[in-house]
């Protein structure tokens, strides 16, 4: 038997139609996820779909695949309830964009939004109809391999971006074709995992918890994410999949989520190996009673809920509560109306129109942090000879960087290549691009290629040097500790700088890697992250002036790693350091007397500054900012507050300026950290051009979860900043009254 579809009829009434004519099995059947046949039905999947005993399936993207499992499920199977099909679409589908932490470093949520859009039409015309994205795990420690997979360091950065990612994803109308539903993950604190090894603990008080990690989440539930992943990691003794407090209280009851809670892969069967339950059985009670509604891919709900709802341990009210949140996603997706794909209703994966939206986000991903003068932009006119060199230079896999299941190197174009056509096309005499590896792989620590890479440097004009980390040193369980250079990069770097010819250096990696020792020696410095599909020619344009730098960091870049977490937002402390106070152990005299007093917060054998702040990063003209002032000098609860600034730009060549607004609230209830992100406008400058840009606050942008843990803004003054990054200098202030 089919259900009849009434489309007169509230999603509500038809749920609960249906959840009415369900069998305590169907119902658990709907809670359970399972890996899919990998391009075929085999027939215990067949099976278990057409009794009823599954109701989503992941990573199963051949379309036929797809289709003959709705056609069981919605034909075959007694109620006929299509299925959820989800997978990691996580930067792209088959075209590839830059990985989310490059997409942050865009600072154009637009862009993101675009991305996620064509990743969904990509990945639709497969069957699948939910995506396990955006990350929006705070990422402060670059030792976490899944930095990459977020947005970076900042809570609002990370919401905006999140917010954008999910309208990308679901568009305006979840069940029109080519829309699929969201996933925030992973709720939450996970980027906290201790030491940056991935699914470590977490320690996060309530105050930082809300503050900080919470927010970005806030921020794609109110912008309608469909569903939330729950986080592998224990927040405070109790493991994220059975945490009462962020399941039910945070997301259900404050935020008043009525989309889909699915575990993390096997996490409601982990919650023993954590050590919070002796088994399936228990791990299954507590994670119902925590409100998760599906199971990916461990069975305790399967083997072990009708049990404890016969036993009266799970109430069928709670049971039918999470079916409910089930059904009601499946409805929203519209699967009832049309469980079936039919892919030429979908544009072709990779055409032309995609690609150049990727080529777009990788270009504005990039994000320029040297440029000794003259160097960049390059141009053949001027140096013919281009050596182009490093691990990374022609290696279109690595470049699209961790998480692409699906992506497509056939049409992925790696930075060499670029340049050999930007170099076919230009009029120049003599031009030449001339190649060497250098090392096997950035983790090579061979030095057999480094004499040769140094002998075809030394006959170019300039060397581009494309190093940093493969594809699999970031992502899931890819952490390290060691966040320098890997292999003997550093090394190639030094014999390539003792040719004296000028180093460029692309840099991709999927984290913020400690430069410090690395700088000096090259005269330019390009961070590409994992720049995806046509990172290639959006690096070669970027090189070769043909378009313009316009990236920021969404991250602090460290000078070392034991720097790390280091982050623009940190609380002051009582003793922060000053110019005056910061010594270096090498300059402290033999024998010196240790003192108590006059001591400040810093390291004795690195500056406490990292190398690069967040939001940072140049263009090819220079940008100054004057004139900040406001309407008032006070604000009330209200009404708005408008800030503006001049923004000039000074030199020969567009800019494309990220305007950033910083504020303190330097007297509150609780330390509050010394500059939050309160908002961005990305523009555009015509040499000689100055714009005024405006921001409008409100009493809402102040607010945080205070001593009392409700979220307001308290009176007072606050400081507010406006410039080009985390350290902007021109500053006004003004009260917040009552
Ligand atoms: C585990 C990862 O933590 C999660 O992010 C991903 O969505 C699932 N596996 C499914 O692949």
């Amino acid at each position: 038997m089919t259900v009849a579809t009434a489309p007169t009829r509230s999603v509500s009434e038809q749920v609960r139609d249906l959840l009415a004519r369900m069998t305590l099995e169907e119902k658990i059947g709907q809670l359970q996820m399972v890996q899919g046949g990998g391009g075929h039905v085999p027939d215990h999947l067949r099976d278990a779909v057409q009794d009823g005993r599954i109701g989503s399936v992941l990573n199963e993207t051949n379309v036929e695949a797809v289709n003959s499992l709705q056609w069981i499920a919605t034909k075959q199977s007694r109620l006929g309830i299509p299925l959820l099909v989800g997978r990691d679409v996580i930067h792209g589908f088959k075209t590839v964009f830059p990985i989310p932490l490059g997409q942050a470093a865009t600072w154009n949520p637009a862009l993101v939004e675009r991305g996620a859009r064509i990743a969904a039409l990509e990945a639709a015309r497969t069957g699948v109809n939910w995506t396990f994205a955006p990350m929006l795990d705070i990422g402060r420690d670059p030792r976490w391999g899944r930095v990459a997979e977020g947005f970076g360091e900042d809570p609002f950065l990370t919401g905006v971006m999140g917010a954008a990612s999910v309208r990308g994803y679901q568009g305006d109308d979840l069940s029109a074709p080519g829309s699929i539903a969201a996933c925030a993950k992973h709720f939450a604190g996970y980027g906290a995992s201790e030491s940056g090894r991935d699914y470590n603990t977490t320690n996060i008080p309530e105050n930082e918890l809300r503050n900080v990690h919470l927010p970005p989440f806030h921020a794609a539930v109110e912008a309608g994410a469909a569903s939330v992943m729950t986080s592998f990691s224990d927040i405070d003794g109790i493991p994220a999949t059975a945490n009462r407090f962020l399941l039910r209280t945070v997301l259900r009851e404050e935020w008043a989520f009525d989309g889909v809670v699915v575990s993390d892969w096997e996490s409601i069967r982990q919650l023993a190996t954590h050590g919070l339950t002796a088994g399936d059985r228990d791990s299954a009670l507590e994670a119902a009673q925590a409100g998760v509604d599906i199971e990916m891919a461990s069975t305790a709900y399967a083997d072990h809920l009708a049990d404890l709802v016969c036993e009266g341990l799970v109430p069928l009210a709670t049971l039918d509560a999470l079916v409910e949140n089930i059904l009601t996603m499946k409805f929203r997706l519209g699967l009832f109306e049309q469980p079936f794909t039919e892919p030429s209703a979908f544009p072709q994966q990779c055409n032309s129109a995609h690609l150049a939206a990727a080529r777009d986000a990788a270009t504005e991903s990039l994000v320029l942090l040297k440029n000794v003068p003259g160097m960049l932009p390059l141009s053949f006119a001027h140096t013919p000879h281009v050596a182009v060199i490093g691990p990374l230079a022609d290696e279109a896999h690595e470049q699209l960087g961790t998480w692409i299941f699906d992506g497509d190197t056939q049409h992925c174009v790696h930075v060499l290549d670029a340049i050999r056509a930007l170099a076919a096309a230009s009029p120049a005499a003599d031009v030449r691009v001339t190649h060497a590896r250098g090392l096997a792989t950035t983790r090579s620590t061979d030095h057999a290629l480094i004499a040769e890479a140094a002998r075809v440097a030394s006959e170019a004009d300039v060397v581009v040097l494309v190093a940093g980390e493969e594809a699999i040193l970031s992502g899931e369980a890819h952490c390290r500790a060691d966040i320098t250079l890997p292999g003997a990069q550093e090394a190639l770097i030094t014999a390539l700088a003792e040719t004296g010819k000028p180093i460029v250096l692309v840099l991709m990696a999927g984290r913020a890697l400690a430069l410090e020792r690395v700088l000096p020696k090259v005269h330019a410095l390009l961070y590409a992250w994992h720049p995806g599909t046509m990172g290639g020619p959006a690096i070669a344009d970027v090189l070769f002036g043909v378009r313009e730098p316009s990236g920021r960091l969404p991250v602090s870049l460290p000078r070392v790693p034991g720097q790390v977490p280091i982050y623009y937002a940190h609380k002051n402390t009582g003793k922060p350091a000053t110019p005056e106070t910061i010594v270096h152990m090498n300059d402290i005299p033999a024998r010196a007397a240790q003192l108590s007093v006059g001591n400040t917060s810093f390291h004795l054998d690195v500056h406490p500054s990292p190398l690069f702040a967040f939001g940072s990063g140049l263009s090819y003209s220079q940008v100054g900012y004057s004139d900040l002032r406001a309407d008032a000098t006070e604000l009330s609860r209200d009404a708005a507050l408008e800030i503006r600034v001049d923004v000039t730009n000074t030199g020969p060549r567009d800019a494309h300026e990220v305007v950033q607004l910083y504020l303190r609230d330097p007297v509150a209830s609780v330390t509050r950290p010394v500059r939050e992100l309160k908002a961005f406008q990305k523009i555009l400058l015509h040499p000689g051009e100055r714009r005024t840009v405006a921001f409008t606050l409100h009493a809402s942008d102040l607010a945080f979860y205070g001593r009392a843990m409700r979220r307001q803004a308290e009176p007072g003054r606050f400081h507010v900043w406006v410039g080009g990054s985390a350290d902007a200098d021109l500053r006004l202030d003004f009260t917040l009254v009552d």
